[in-house]
C-alpha cells in the first residue's frame, strides 16, 4: 500500500492527539521546572533542563508501553493506540535533549572527546554504586534514535513488516537500560526514595498490564474451539459476533478474524498487512474491513484491498450449523475470493 494511502475518518482525531501531546509535554515541562526552583530556588538552569527532560521522557516511555496491553483489554483505549508512532518521536526528542545536555554539562568541557568521555570519565565498571550508569543512557537513546527515524512507513515499506516489527520490539531493551540508568544513578546522587518508588510502581503497571493482556487473549482464543470431520473447527455462535464487526479466535497457530455484515460471515486472517495491525478489532466501514491502526482495508470476501491498492490477506471457508460458525483453519492463498456463509 502506498504512503499516500489515507487513513479513513480518523484525521481530525490525529490531528486532536498531536495537540495533546504538545500540549502535554508543554504542561509537564512548566510545571516541573516551577515546582523545582520553587521548592529548591538554588537550582541551576542546566539541571532543570536535565532533569525535567528525562522525568517527562521516561513517563512518556511508560505510557507508550501501556497502550498496548490497554487498547487489547479495552477498545476505548483503541484512539490512544492510534498514531501511538507520534508519541514515540516526541519522546525520543525529549530525552536527546536529556542527553545533549548532560553530555554538555559533564563532558564537554574536558580536553577529550565528550562521548569518549562518558566512557572514559568514571571507569568503575567493577562497582555497582560507582559504575558510569549514563553509558546505559547513551545506549537506550541510540535504540530510540534507531526507531525514531525509521518510524515513517517508508521505512516500514523497505525493511519488511517483521524486520520493521523487530527494530521496533527493542523499545522493551530499551526500557530495560533506561531502568538501570536511572537506577544506578539514584543509587549515587539521589536521597529522596521517591523517583525509586515511582519506577517500582511503573514496572509493575507496565508487567501486570502485559500479563492480563496476553493472559485475556489467551483465554479467548482458546475458548468453544472443538473439531469436526470435515476439517472445520467449531469457532463461536452467529449471535455473538456484533453486526460489521468481528469474533477473533485462534485455531493452532493462525488467528481469525470473523466478520459479520449484512446477514453473512466471511473469515479472513487478523493480521493486518501494514504493521500486523489486530483487523478483528477494526469494523466494517464502506463494506470494507477497516484495521483499527491506520485505516487500511480489505473486503471482507476476498481479503484484498480496494484498487489501487495491493494488500491482501489469507481467506478461510466458513459455514454456519444451528446457528454456529464453523471455520476450516486451513485458509486459501491471500486475496483469494471465499463465499461468505449466510445467516439465515
Ligand atoms: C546520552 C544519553 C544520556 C546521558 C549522557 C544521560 C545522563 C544522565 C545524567 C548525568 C543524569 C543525572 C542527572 C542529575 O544529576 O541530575 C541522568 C539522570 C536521568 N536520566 Fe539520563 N542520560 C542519557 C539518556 C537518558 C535517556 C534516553 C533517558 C530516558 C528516559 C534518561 C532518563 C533519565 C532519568 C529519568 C534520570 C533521573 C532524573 C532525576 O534524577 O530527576 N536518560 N541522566
Ligand atoms: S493499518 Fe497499520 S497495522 Fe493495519
Amino acid at each position: 500500500m502506498s504512503a499516500s494511502y489515507q487513513p479513513v475518518l480518523w484525521n481530525r482525531q490525529k490531528k486532536i492527539y498531536d495537540r495533546i501531546i504538545a500540549l502535554f509535554v508543554l504542561l509537564y515541562l512548566s510545571l516541573f521546572i516551577s515546582l523545582t526552583s520553587f521548592i529548591n530556588p538554588e537550582v541551576t538552569q542546566e539541571t532543570l533542563i536535565i532533569r525535567s527532560t528525562a522525568t517527562l521522557a521516561l513517563l512518556m516511555l511508560h505510557i507508550i508501553l501501556m497502550i498496548g496491553p490497554l487498547a487489547r483489554l479495552n477498545t476505548a483505549f483503541l484512539p490512544l493506540l492510534y498514531n501511538r508512532r507520534h508519541l514515540g518521536v516526541t519522546m525520543f526528542f525529549v530525552a536527546a535533549v536529556h542527553g545533549t545536555f548532560s553530555i554538555i554539562q559533564f563532558h564537554a568541557l574536558g580536553n577529550i572527546n565528550p562521548i569518549l568521555s562518558l566512557f572514559l570519565s568514571n571507569t568503575h565498571y567493577e562497582s555497582l554504586s560507582k559504575f558510569p550508569f549514563e553509558i546505559f543512557g547513551f545506549f537506550a537513546l541510540i535504540i530510540l534514535f534507531l526507531m525514531a527515524i525509521t518510524s515513517h512507513d517508508f521505512w516500514l515499506h523497505n525493511l519488511g513488516p517483521r524486520t520493521w516489527k523487530t527494530l521496533h520490539m527493542m523499545v522493551y531493551a530499551a526500557y530495560g537500560l533506561i531502568i538501570f540508568h536511572v537506577m544506578l544513578g539514584v543509587i549515587q546522587y539521589e536521597t529522596s526514595p521517591v523517583l525509586t518508588f515511582l519506577i517500582g510502581a511503573g514496572m509493575i503497571t507496565i508487567i501486570t498490564l502485559h500479563i492480563v493482556a496476553g493472559y485475556r487473549e489467551h483465554k479467548r482464543d482458546v475458548l468453544e474451539q472443538s473439531k469436526n470431520l470435515e476439517g472445520f473447527q467449531k469457532a463461536c455462535a452467529v449471535s455473538v459476533i456484533p453486526e460489521n464487526r468481528a469474533k477473533v479466535m485462534t485455531f493452532g497457530s493462525e488467528r481469525i478474524a470473523i466478520f459479520k455484515y449484512n446477514n453473512k460471515i466471511s473469515a479472513i486472517s487478523n493480521v493486518c498487512k501494514h504493521q500486523n495491525g489486530p483487523l478483528g478489532e477494526g469494523k466494517i466501514i464502506d463494506g470494507c474491513i477497516t484495521c483499527p491502526w491506520h485505516g487500511y482495508q480489505y473486503f471482507p470476501h476476498n481479503g484484498s484491498s480496494p484498487p489501487p491498492f495491493k494488500e491482501r490477506v489469507a481467506t478461510f471457508d466458513v459455514k454456519i450449523v444451528d446457528g454456529e460458525v464453523w471455520i476450516n483453519p486451513v485458509g486459501y492463498p491471500e486475496g483469494t475470493e471465499c463465499k461468505p456463509a449466510v445467516c439465515s
